[in-house]
């Protein structure tokens, strides 16, 4: 089947792509670190989407309509699409910057190679650009050149389909959690009177995990698994009224889950609690 050996062929490119990946993971990491709100931005947090994804198709659609102003020898509009196609695929590639330094493992290695093949035929179209610009009588290279482009752009564009579809990079943790209206009994290690304030503790509640806060009289409750790649929110810290993942980051107000802080852009799922006959709460997820 094609997907098994494609995926066999991005496996075999582990030998020069995870410490390709490794480095500029270090590089990005450093450079994105300082600026924490640009990379919010760029990840998508205030559109509650990831940014990339979005932007994407924008080049891929400038890039197939250059093919055809070319076919219909509209030298100038096609010249024209494909300088706005560079620079929608200059935004696309900055926006996949931020999102690949929270990548690891096999993510990373795929992102890695589909970065490589999208950096390269970003250098492609730039010198389809400069034949076009360079020879503009004799437009047969610069065709040929931009096709080539488009050959790299679809192997791409396939690698990055499958960071997000296969290995499920930014997609949110909680797709497939029901609504769950039913009220559980919560298992918690320690009596809940004893719930320490302002200090997460896990606790269970059916198949799952739950992460509790107690800020005075009130009692939060979160699901424990954050909604951006997994990370333990019991093992995270109470930050300004919200929960912040150990792992990247990210910020969920205790209050309603609502997000806070990327590299997330989705809201972390709340539940209700209430007393439980007997002593203890049980809970349940909370409407959106
Ligand atoms: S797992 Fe990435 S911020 Fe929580």
């Amino acid at each position: 089947m094609i997907a098994r050996f494609l995926a066999r062929l991005m496996d075999s490119q582990t030998t020069w792509a995870q410490p390709f990946g490794d480095f500029n993971h270090r590089w990005l990491v450093a450079l994105f670190r300082p600026i924490r709100p640009a990379k919010d931005f760029l990840n998508g947090t205030w559109l509650g989407h990831p940014l990339h994804a979005a932007i994407t198709d924008v080049p891929v659609g400038l890039f197939t309509g250059v093919i055809l102003l070319d076919l219909l020898d509209q030298r100038g509009a096609a010249d024209a699409i494909l300088v706005l196609g560079i620079l929608s695929m200059a935004a696309a590639a900055v926006a996949g910057l931020a999102d690949y330094t929270d990548t690891d493992g096999a993510a990373r290695l795929r992102a890695t190679v589909h970065g490589t093949i999208m950096v390269s035929t970003l250098v492609v179209y730039l010198v389809s650009l400069v034949i076009r610009a360079g020879n503009p009588l004799d437009r047969t290279a610069a065709v040929i050149v931009s096709l080539i482009g488009y050959g790299l752009i679809t192997a791409g564009a396939y690698v990055g389909g499958d960071v997000v579809y296969v290995l499920g990079n930014m997609v949110s943790r909680h797709a497939f959690r029901g609504a769950g209206t039913k009220w559980i009994r919560l298992e918690l290690e320690t009596p809940s009177e004893d719930l320490p304030e302002g200090v997460p503790t896990k606790a269970k509640l059916g198949i799952n995990n739950l992460v509790l806060v107690r800020v005075g009289e009130t009692v939060h409750a979160l699901h424990e698994q954050c909604a951006h790649a997994g990370g333990p929110l019991s093992q995270g810290t109470v930050v300004d009224g919200c929960i912040e993942c150990p792992w990247h980051g990210s910020r969920y107000r205790l209050a309603n889950g609502h997000l806070a802080r990327g590299p997330s852009v989705y809201d972390q799922p709340r539940y209700e609690l209430r007393p439980a006959e007997g002593g203890g709460w049980e809970a349940r997820r909370a409407p959106r």
